[in-house]
């Protein structure tokens, strides 16, 4: 069983998603997808009819959303002013507009504020989480129990979210979601407001040659070390 928290960090197509959830489910914890409320925000920005990159008006739309997410892990969903958004939010027009509408300082506070209490309610209610992010070991929960970074291959994670689209009927291939992901890496990691990166504290686990269940394995011996 886990107590506190587990922040899981690193880029798109790490496995991390997948291996968060699950992860979870293992140690009977609450599960809280970062991503997923920096995509709900995204669509808020696109129904209002905002330009992304224009940042007043991307704070001024998020400011007025009511984004919400669940953090039991047998049951995602995110739901933006009443509505699940949980399929829309995994489109490329949100995928393509995720990264400016993330790097605007206010968007960030307002999510980051919203994320800690989450945390809070979870760790009342059943003393444990997994977070899954790109700047939750260094911003969200810096006393984080566990940090782990998760990395591997560009090339490689181009494949597995290669697979993941077209197992979710999304049409992409390895190319485009090479070039996508290249792309976001190098917003998410460049961007003045804090840049995605491993904490300091960090155990970095590159994930290239792992499978999902060796990913797990890693994982579990990590928060058994700390246990
Ligand atoms: O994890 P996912 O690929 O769904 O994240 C989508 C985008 O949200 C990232 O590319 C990044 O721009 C942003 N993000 C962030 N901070 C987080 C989680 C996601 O900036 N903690």
């Amino acid at each position: 069983e886990l107590r506190g928290v587990v922040a899981l960090d690193g880029p798109s197509g790490t496995g991390k998603s997948t291996v968060a959830r699950k992860l979870a489910m293992q140690l009977g914890a609450r599960y809280l997808d970062t991503g997923a409320m920096y995509r709900a925000a995204t669509v808020a920005v696109l129904r209002a009819g905002v330009d992304p990159a224009d940042a007043d008006r991307v704070r001024y739309a998020v400011a007025h959303a009511d984004l919400k997410v669940t953090t039991d892990p047998r049951a995602q969903a995110t739901t933006l002013d009443g509505t699940d958004v949980s399929a829309e939010i995994r489109s490329q027009e949100v995928t393509t507009a995720v990264s400016p509408v993330s790097a605007v300082a206010e968007v960030r506070a307002q999510l980051v504020a919203q994320q800690r209490s989450i945390i809070a309610k979870a760790l009342a209610e059943v003393g444990g989480i997994v977070v899954e992010g790109r700047d939750i070991g260094t911003v969200v929960v810096p006393d984080a129990a566990l940090k782990v970074y998760l990395t591997a291959d560009a090339q490689a994670r181009a494949e597995r979210r290669t697979r993941q689209d077209a197992a979710a009927g999304r049409q992409a291939t390895v190319d485009a979601t090479l070039a996508d992901v290249r792309r976001r890496d190098t917003y998410d990691s460049t961007r003045a407001v804090s840049p995605a990166k491993a904490a300091e504290d960090a155990v970095e686990l590159d994930t290239t040659h792992l499978d999902l269940a060796g990913v797990l394995a890693e994982l579990m011996a990590m928060v058994e070390d700390r246990g």
